[in-house]
């Protein structure tokens, strides 16, 4: 079976003018598959790399040692990137337009057709439920219509592949489980998610398999199920013992 997306022995340093010559390195040698259909967790606390290696997966980043692969393509052919979504940490919108407008200018920069736009953006809306308020500017959206907007934008495109750094984070219980159903939706019509959080609640009830970062290294990856029998607990005590965090620290 081949890998949807594929990294081999992925190093990133960051070079730093402060630092002399020392460089940072925030991911080591990361060897990782992601295989079509599946939803997969990229866990690890704060700093462990995570941003960095979504980062390389989009063309942002380099790789400084080993490569990155989207549909066995290496991500720095651009054509890699044609067939993914993706959902940045942060987003920035122009809050005066719609959720429509939006998603008319990203179509565009798809040069999809006027036809197939609307129709995307009534399939798109739709799936993220805010058909409702398709008209109304984002400045009047709550936080988790924001990131519902920002999940439709990732969307326009038919992507296949569907990578999404911290899409919870930040929200209130209610937006949280609505994101949940979305990434559970995109998996039953049969697209792949690869998404970072730190949010371990989230993850054990829609992933198929996990990894767990910390340090910019692999410290643990499989399934759910599988990695809580290993390690005899729970996501959250898992990850706990993998990252080295003892209750007498
Ligand atoms: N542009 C950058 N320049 C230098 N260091 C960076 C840069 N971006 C991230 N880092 C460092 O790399 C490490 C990993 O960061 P990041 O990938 O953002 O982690 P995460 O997304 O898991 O929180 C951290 O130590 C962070 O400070
Ligand atoms: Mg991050």
């Amino acid at each position: 079976m081949n890998a949807i997306l594929a990294l081999e022995n992925l190093r990133v340093e960051y070079r730093n003018r402060e630092w002399g010559r020392t460089s940072r390195v925030a991911v080591d040698g990361l060897n990782l598959e992601v295989f079509r259909g599946e939803v997969f967790g990229f866990l690890g606390p704060n700093g462990a790399g995570k941003t960095t290696t979504l980062n390389v997966l989009l063309g942002f980043t380099p790789a400084s040692c080993g490569a990155a692969y989207l549909f066995g393509v290496n991500v720095r052919e651009p054509i890699a990137r044609r067939r993914i979504g993706y959902l940045p940490e942060l987003t920035y919108y122009y809050k005066f337009l719609t959720a429509e407008e939006l998603l008319r200018f990203y179509a565009r920069i798809f040069h999809l057709s006027s036809a197939e736009t609307e129709r995307r953006i009534d399939a798109v809306l739709a799936l993220v439920e805010l058909q409702s308020a398709r008209r109304q500017p984002i400045r009047t959206y709550s936080k988790g219509m924001q990131q519902r907007v920002g999940l439709a934008q990732a969307l326009i495109n038919e992507p296949e592949l569907l990578i999404l750094d911290e899409p919870t984070s930040g929200l209130d219980p209610l937006g949280r489980m609505k994101v949940r159903t979305i990434i559970q939706r995109l998996k039953n019509e049969g697209k792949t998610v690869f998404f970072s959080s730190h949010e371990l609640g989230e993850v054990e009830t829609v992933c198929d398999r996990v990894a767990i970062l910390h340090q910019g290294v692999l410290k643990a990856a499989g399934r759910v199920d599988d990695l809580a029998r290993q390690y005899q607990g729970n996501l959250e005590q898992v990850f706990l013992k993998v990252i080295g965090y003892h209750d007498n620290d």
